[in-house]
């Protein structure tokens, strides 16, 4: 059966001024309809690229996809022309963006920015029924006032409104897949909460697979199928949500579970953080990207890249030391 989304081999690249920098190197991993795929990692290990990478959206001319396919419904998106990717983007596939006061045009009311979105994908609807259709969206994200709402300026709303109006936008075509980049962080817990419910209930309405990509371990647990964790730029682990909290395999994995607050922790315990700093990716070291801060780090982890390999079934590990560490021992 073909995936819905299927990313392989992926590796991307930025001209800099010091060189050019491998951003992300590697990755594969798959999406099926109606599923929700997390993407986890530190900041600066290349989430964002790789999700730009899907909507072809690397910032030319620095940023370049160097290798790999991108299979949408089988084809490769890397293979279509600028107007296709115009068909796909919004339509098919879309994204949150992690900005939402970037993402978001300020000089146009929010109104027009999601009737703009109909005009593109649905050049025959009327004006009404774009207005219609916006006040829906803007309903079904949870906007009160909807009607008020369309003639308002992003700098007019707060900043979970504006998250919701982006989740309008991105939602606005009942896409096949959508792109969640960080789409809670700027928002208290209560509307995170709301935003997380409002993506499920409406993946079951309509099936849409789902990319959340984010920093916050707990969310990944409560909305991701499958989770992939990132560590500078390449895959350290991914696995079902299950076999992943389970029975972590990667010193990094153990590293991001040991920074999620816990109830049972007693209360005031200072969280686990990893000791240490992700390497630049001008000084990338040979061998493991991890090696610098693993406390099972040997000789052999400074001079081979670990190859993603099977650890059981599906759950894939990169890491030469797995298999000899013993972690119910810890
Ligand atoms: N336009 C660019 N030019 C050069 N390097 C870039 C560019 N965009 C991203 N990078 C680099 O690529 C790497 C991955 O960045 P990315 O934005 O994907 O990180 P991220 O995992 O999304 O982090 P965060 O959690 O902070 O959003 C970083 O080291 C970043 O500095
Ligand atoms: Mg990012």
């Amino acid at each position: 059966m073909t995936s819905l989304l299927e990313v392989k081999n992926l590796k991307v690249s930025f001209e800099t001024e010091q060189g050019r920098v491998t951003a992300v190197d590697d990755v594969s991993f798959s999406l099926e309809k109606g599923k929700t795929l997390g993407i986890v990692g530190e900041s600066g290990c290349g989430k964002s690229v790789t999700a730009m990478s899907i909507l072809r959206l690397l910032p030319k001319p620095a940023g370049n996809i160097d290798n790999g396919e991108i299979l949408f419904n089988g084809k490769n998106i890397r293979d279509l022309s600028i107007h296709d990717m115009f068909q796909i983007r919004g339509r098919k596939i879309s994204m949150i963006f992690q900005e939402p006061m970037t993402a978001l045009n300020p000089v146009k009311s929010v109104g027009k920015q999601i009737m703009e979105v109909y005009e593109l994908h649905f050049p025959e609807m009327s004006k009404e029924d774009r207005k219609r259709s916006a006040i829906e969206t803007f309903e079904m994200v949870g906007i009160p006032a909807p009607d008020r709402r369309l003639r308002e300026y992003p700098h007019q709303l707060s900043g979970g409104l504006r998250q919701r109006v982006m989740i309008a936008i991105a939602l606005a075509c009942k896409p096949d897949i959508l792109i969640a980049d960080e789409p809670t962080t700027a928002l208290d817990v209560t509307i995170q909460a709301q935003i997380l419910d409002l993506i499920k209930d409406l993946q079951k309405e309509i099936g849409m697979g789902v990319i959340f990509i984010t920093h916050d371990l707990g969310v990944v647990a409560q909305v991701c199928d499958e989770i992939v964790v990132m560590y500078a730029g390449r895959i350290a682990e991914r696995a079902n949500v299950f076999d992943l909290f389970k029975s972590p395999q990667h010193p990094y994995t153990h590293g991001l579970l040991g920074s999620i607050p816990r109830l049972e922790l007693a209360p005031k315990t200072k969280l686990q953080t990893i000791e240490g700093m992700v390497p630049s990716l001008f000084d990338m070291p040979q061998g493991c990207r991890f090696q610098n801060r693993c406390e099972f780090v040997q000789e052999v982890c400074k001079s081979k890249i670990p190859p993603l390999e099977a650890f059981q079934g599906s759950h894939l590990v990169s890491c030469l030391r797995s298999k000899e560490i013993e972690w119910s021992d810890r």
